[in-house]
């Protein structure tokens, strides 16, 4: 068997009212000078200042960029690191879903590092250690904050570039599920279905272990059971709660055995369109595991299960079968658009897009190797 590595972050904090760590947390990693990282939607709300207050309470000194767009660019990276270099920081805290950690683990790789943010595009292309980086989670979700993730977009390009380097895994990570009680339910159904999306592609990689296996499966199974109800009810703080965990779960698999097509087409449609990147997976999810079914159908038959699926007396190939239903029916229950035209997609785009989402460096662990003309084909089997 080949070698393989587990990355996550060194401590991970779960639960209600967790956050009122982060002062002591950053503290303790050395910071004294915070740069919070966040989006303009949670510095409105005040929620940058409460995590401000904490850290101020802790006796270091902070200060808030709020400038990591959804689907965060190059430009916003170069903003936030002259705020670094402004300011004179020394240790930043992320808040808020994928977007601002992304962002961060950007601005922290130029501090580390030097140069620009393209010059990261790819695997494990840093040579410093990162500065200390805690990510504060608000969204159920991306998992970034436990993650070697960083997804850029090249505002020039318009790609996603996909950053995968340990070096920029966060020190500590912080799931407050108080802090998750306020999302919509459309950004609640997009988040989990991204996360169910790490878990399923996770499990199907051709870099899956047993470490991610398990995780992959538990977080599956919370996201059937979970998700429509923290959809129907964001109070609801068991649903949270187990979103919460699930999310991580799978962050944890796919930290560690990759992704696959579902991913690598999401990031065209992002970078393309500037979509939501939980919508874009979770409308292509059915269409890429259809396509991938005959690859694995003995992992598909367990995700069946997994999803609540009675598969007794079937084979194993109507079994697996059974996985893309149970996928299908979750997506409408919690109200996911039906396809990409929806979205605004147009056809004459999906070749230069399949073109390059088979260099996403997501694609590399896919089961089942496509062709251009294949991968077009699912773009428009999900029109
Ligand atoms: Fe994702």
């Amino acid at each position: 068997m080949a070698v393989s590595a587990y990355f996550i972050p060194t401590v991970n904090l779960m639960g209600a009212g967790c956050v009122k760590e982060v002062g002591e947390r950053v503290k303790g990693l050395g910071g004294t000078r915070v740069l919070i990282v966040t989006d303009k939607g949670l510095a409105k709300l005040g929620m940058a200042e409460k995590v401000k207050g904490i850290i101020e309470d802790a006796g270091l000194q902070a200060v808030v960029f709020d400038g990591a767009e959804p689907n965060p660019t190059d430009r916003n990276v170069e903003a936030g690191f002259k705020v670094w270099q402004d300011e004179k920081c020394d240790a930043i805290v992320s808040l808020g879903g994928g977007s601002s950690h992304d962002c961060a683990k950007g601005i922290g790789l130029l501090a580390a590092n030097g140069g620009k943010i393209h010059d990261y595009e790819g695997v494990d292309k840093s040579t410093n250690p990162m500065v200390p980086l805690v990510a504060v989670n608000t969204t159920a979700g991306t998992a970034s904050e436990m993650t070697r993730f960083c997804i850029i977009t090249d505002t020039s390009r318009k790609v996603k570039m996909a950053i995968v380097d340990w070096r920029v895994t966060p020190a500590l990570s912080i799931n407050d599920p108080e802090l998750m009680v306020g999302k919509p339910p459309a950004l609640t159904a997009a988040t989990g279905m991204d996360a169910l999306t790490h878990a399923v592609e996770a499990y199907v990689s051709t870099a899956a272990t047993p470490l991610t296996d398990s995780a992959a499966l538990m977080a599956i199974r919370l996201i059937a059971k979970y998700l429509p109800a923290a959809v129907a009810n964001g109070t609801n703080m068991e649903a949270r709660e187990k979103m919460a965990y699930a999310q991580f779960l799978a962050g944890m698999a796919f930290n560690n055995a990759s992704l696959g097509y579902v991913h690598a087409m999401a990031h065209q449609l992002g970078g393309f369109y500037n979509l939501p990147h939980g919508v874009c997976n979770a409308i292509l999810l059915p269409h890429v595991e259809q396509f991938n079914l005959i690859a694995c159908p003995e992992r598909f038959r367990d995700i069946a299960i997994e999803l609540g699926e009675n598969v007794e007396g079937l084979s194993v190939n109507e079994a697996a079968q059974k996985a893309i239903e149970a996928i299908k029916k979750l997506s409408v229950s919690i109200g996911i658009p039906s396809g990409l035209k929806e979205l605004g997609v147009k056809e004459q785009d999906l070749k230069i897009m399949a073109e390059n989402a088979m260099k996403d460096a997501c694609q590399l662990t896919n089961p089942r190797l496509a062709t251009l003309e294949e991968v077009i084909q699912i773009f428009k089997n999900a029109m």
